[in-house]
C-alpha cells in the first residue's frame, strides 16, 4: 500500500506487537513485515521464551526500532514501560502461548510482554499458538473465555500441521489473516463507524445448462477493495459477491451466482443499509430456458440460445419497485468502451444515483483483474442536481476505493 503517491489510511498509526514463546514466533516476523508495509509504526516486545526461537535483531531490522526484551531494561525500567505501552493504538500478542494467555488472564505484569499488555489502554488482539492438547485443556479454554470477556479479541487458531508433527487445532492464524484483524481494529473509529455498507462484486454467472454459464470478465477485485476500504473506515460491511475469497473480519460475505440471486440478496440486505455500492457486473440477459441436462454437441450442428432480460437492481431501486428500500446513498459503476462520460452521466440520471464511478474498458481487457484502475467519479450536487466530474489518477484499487468512499462519507454527512 505504501507504493504510489497516495498516503496509506494507516500512516501515522502505531502497533505494539508482543511475541511470546513458540515455534510460531518465526511467523511473527512475516506479520511485522506486513504491518510495516501498511505504513504502520511497529514496536516489538519479546518474552524470554520468544528469544529462544528468534532473535530481536530480526524485528529490529524490519521495524527500524529497538526491540523491548526486559522489564528492567535501563531504557524501559520503572514507569517507562507504561509510557511505551500507552503510545500505541493497538496491541497484538502473536503468537500467544498457553502460558502467556494464563498470565494475561490473571493480570500478571512479571515480564515485558505482560507488563506492556496490562499497562496499555489500547485494544488487544490475541493470536494463540500451541499444541491441540494444550488448546483443548479446560484451563486454556477458561483463559480464552476470560480474555474475551475482558474485551480482548481472540484470533482463532487454525487446524493443520503442528510443531510436534501431529495434525490438529492450534496453529497460529496466518500473518495475512492477523493483519486483517489489525486493519479492522484500527479502522473501528473511522469516518464510516456505525454505518452499514452493502457492496456487490464480481460478474454474475447465468446457467445455460448444469455445466455451463454465460458470464463476463469482471474479477470482483474492485468490489472487494471497496468492501475492505469501507471496513477499514469503521463500517459494518456486507459483500454480495460471485467471487470466492479469503474471509475478512468485519465483512459478511453473501455468495451468489446469478443476477436473480444477487437481486434477491441485495433486496434482503437493503433495509439495514446506509449505502449501496453496486460494483458488480450484473448480466443484463440470461438464457431464457436453461437446459436441465448437459447440452450435447452431437445432437445439434449449431446452437442458438434465446436470452431474456434480468432484473436491473439499480433501476428497481430508482423506480421504488415493490419491496425495494432505497438507502441514503446509492453508488453505481459504469464500465464503457466508448463515450465514457456521456454514458456514465446517462446512467447516473436514469438510475437516480448519487454517484457513479466511470471506468474505461480497453481492447486489452483492462482493467479486468488488474491491480490498478483510473476511475472518473461523477456525482450530483446542488439544488439543480448538476453533476461534478472528478477524474482520478491511475491508482491501485484500494486507493481508488478510498477516494470513492471519501465521497460516500461526505454524502452520508459523516
Ligand atoms: N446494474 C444493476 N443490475 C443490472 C445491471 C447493472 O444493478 N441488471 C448496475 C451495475 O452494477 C452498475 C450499473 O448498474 O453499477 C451500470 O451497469 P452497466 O452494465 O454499466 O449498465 P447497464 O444499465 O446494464 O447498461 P449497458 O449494459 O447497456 O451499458
Amino acid at each position: 500500500m505504501s507504493a504510489g503517491a497516495e498516503r496509506s489510511p494507516f500512516a501515522g498509526r502505531s502497533v505494539l506487537v508482543c511475541v511470546t514463546g513458540g515455534i510460531a514466533a518465526y511467523k511473527a516476523a512475516a506479520l511485522v513485515s506486513e504491518l510495516v508495509q501498511l505504513d504502520l509504526r511497529v514496536r516489538v516486545v519479546m518474552s524470554a521464551g520468544a528469544r529462544r526461537f528468534i532473535q530481536p535483531l530480526t524485528f529490529q531490522a524490519i521495524t527500524g526500532e529497538r526491540v523491548v526484551t526486559d522489564l528492567f531494561d535501563p531504557d524501559h525500567a520503572g514507569v517507562q514501560h507504561v509510557q511505551m505501552a500507552a503510545a500505541h493504538d493497538l496491541v497484538v500478542v502473536a503468537p500467544a502461548s498457553a502460558n502467556t494467555m494464563a498470565r494475561l488472564a490473571a493480570g500478571a505484569a512479571d515480564d515485558a510482554v505482560a507488563a506492556a499488555v496490562l499497562a496499555s489502554p489500547a485494544p488487544v488482539l490475541v493470536a494463540p499458538a500451541m499444541e491441540s492438547t494444550m488448546w483443548d485443556k479446560p484451563a486454556t479454554q477458561r483463559n480464552v473465555e476470560r480474555l474475551a470477556a475482558d474485551g480482548m479479541t481472540i484470533i482463532p487458531p487454525e487446524t493443520g500441521r503442528l510443531a510436534s508433527g501431529a495434525h490438529g487445532i492450534g496453529r497460529m492464524a496466518e500473518p495475512a489473516a492477523i493483519a486483517r484483524y489489525v486493519r479492522r481494529a484500527l479502522g473501528a473509529g473511522g469516518d464510516l463507524r456505525g454505518r452499514t455498507v452493502l457492496v456487490t462484486a464480481g460478474g454474475t454467472r447465468e446457467a445455460l445448462d448444469p455445466v455451463r454459464t454465460l458470464t463476463n470478465r469482471s474479477s470482483g477485485l474492485m468490489g472487494r477493495a471497496v468492501a475492505t476500504a469501507a471496513r477499514d473506515r469503521g463500517a459494518a460491511v456486507t459483500l454480495v459477491t460471485t467471487a470466492a475469497a479469503e474471509p475478512e473480519p468485519g465483512i459478511t460475505p453473501v455468495p451468489v451466482e446469478s443476477a436473480a440471486e444477487m437481486a434477491r440478496a441485495v433486496k434482503r440486505c437493503l433495509p439495514i443499509c446506509d449505502a449501496l455500492i453496486m460494483s458488480a457486473a450484473v448480466a443484463d440477459f440470461r438464457p431464457a430456458a436453461p437446459a436441465p441436462g448437459k447440452i450435447k454437441k452431437a445432437d445439434r450442428p449449431a446452437l442458438t440460445i434465446a436470452l431474456e432480460p434480468t432484473e436491473d437492481i439499480l433501476a428497481a431501486l430508482a423506480d421504488g419497485r415493490d419491496g425495494w428500500q432505497r438507502p441514503a446513498v446509492v453508488v453505481g459503476f459504469a464500465a464503457e468502451t466508448e463515450r465514457l462520460l456521456e454514458e456514465a452521466r446517462r446512467k447516473l440520471e436514469a438510475k437516480r444515483l448519487d454517484l457513479i464511478a466511470a471506468n474505461r474498458v480497453g481492447a486489452d481487457r483492462r482493467p479486468f483483474g488488474a491491480a490498478r484502475v483510473a476511475l472518473t467519479l461523477i456525482n450530483r450536487t446542488g439544488i439543480n442536481r448538476t453533476s461534478t466530474v472528478e477524474p482520478l489518477p491511475e491508482l491501485n484499487k484500494e486507493q481508488a476505493a478510498h477516494r470513492l468512499l471519501d465521497r460516500v462519507a461526505a454524502l452520508l454527512g459523516t
